[in-house]
């Protein structure tokens, strides 16, 4: 058991300590090993859910999860508007303060995250916003933890579009020291405040992290990640063809694996088969994505254990 740190929202991956995010792992593993033991952590406790993107993983994992653990998930989609037009989104917040104990938002905009955060009295998660996608990313390091005994040792690489999940995946591993490799095809790789992010917070734990646009020079590595090439809300019909045609020699496929070394390929879903990845590839025993969907759940249950245990 884990001793429960001090957190007040989960927001993005750079607010996040390594012992925090350590810690957070081990509390997943946890809870994973040991439901029993937390099935009452949320007794009585209830969680706004507001999606403004569609969602399977994050919607079904929090809403059982917080069952699993004695709460109460309330979905809201958008049926009462879309967030800050109906309404403002610090009138959002301080009415859901009213009634939930925790606040779980898909956005858009990073800018309504923190907007909820600023306004709420209760906690707020950050399902997925245009920057980041931190429980993607902890659920991942939960799956890393799982697969290799010693995460010091652990070569990680992103293939594809720099993203919410590549911004999150690299801030965690700079954060917790482990050597990372970012493939973006020119002109899609990170903005520039985040690349200084994660290359500070590599420094500062003395992880590698190299950025580049060449595929072949992607050295030897464990793990390959990608997502799509196309997140929700950047979609433009007109622009798919250029888009397959840039990204078509980033596809994560099995001779990538061999080329690299890597025993182990994931993606945070859904998959575009045969864009991004291919069928074979993303069915393969070399995959792990569907311990990383799980781990989702067993991840944002920590979370959730830990925010509650600290406000
Ligand atoms: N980068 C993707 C992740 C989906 C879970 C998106 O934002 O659409």
């Amino acid at each position: 058991m884990t001793t429960l740190m001090n957190l007040q929202h989960y927001l993005a991956d750079d607010q996040l300590s390594k012992v925090q995010i350590l810690d957070l792992i081990t509390l997943a593993r946890d809870i994973k090993q040991q439901p029993e033991n937390y099935s009452q952590a949320l007794a009585g406790k209830s969680v706004a859910m507001i999606f403004e993107k569609p969602s399977l993983r994050t919607h079904v994992s929090f809403d059982l999860g917080i069952n699993k653990l004695g709460g109460h998930a309330l979905y809201l989609g958008q049926q009462n508007g879309k967030l800050g037009e109906r309404e403002r989104v610090s009138d959002y917040a301080k009415n859901l303060s009213c009634y939930t104990d925790t606040i779980v938002a898909r956005v858009f905009s990073n800018e309504s995250i923190e907007q909820l955060a600023h306004h709420a009295s209760v906690p707020v998660i950050n399902a997925l916003c245009d920057l980041y996608h931190p429980c993607q990313a902890l659920a991942d390091f939960v799956t890393l933890a799982e697969n290799f005994a010693d995460l010091s040792q652990v070569k990680l690489a992103y293939v594809g579009d720099a993203n919410n999940v590549s911004n999150s995946l690299m801030l965690m591993a700079a954060t917790v020291g482990v050597d990372f490799t970012l493939v973006c095809p020119e002109g899609h790789g990170p903005a520039a405040d985040m690349l200084m992010k994660a290359k500070t917070l590599a420094k500062n734990s003395g992880a590698m992290f190299n950025s580049i646009s060449d595929i072949n020079a992607i050295g030897q590595q464990d793990v390959i990640y990608t997502d799509t090439w196309v997140s929700m809300g950047d979609e433009n019909p007109s622009q798919k063809a250029v888009i397959l045609e840039k990204f078509a020699s980033y596809q994560v496929n099995h001779q990538l694996m061999v080329a690299t070394g890597a025993s182990t390929v994931m993606h945070c879903q859904p998959a575009h088969l045969e864009e991004e990845i291919t069928t074979e590839l993303f069915d393969s025993d070399m995959s792990v994505v569907f311990q990383s969907a799980e781990n989702r759940m067993w991840a944002q249950n920590a979370v959730l254990v830990t925010l509650l245990a600290s406000n």
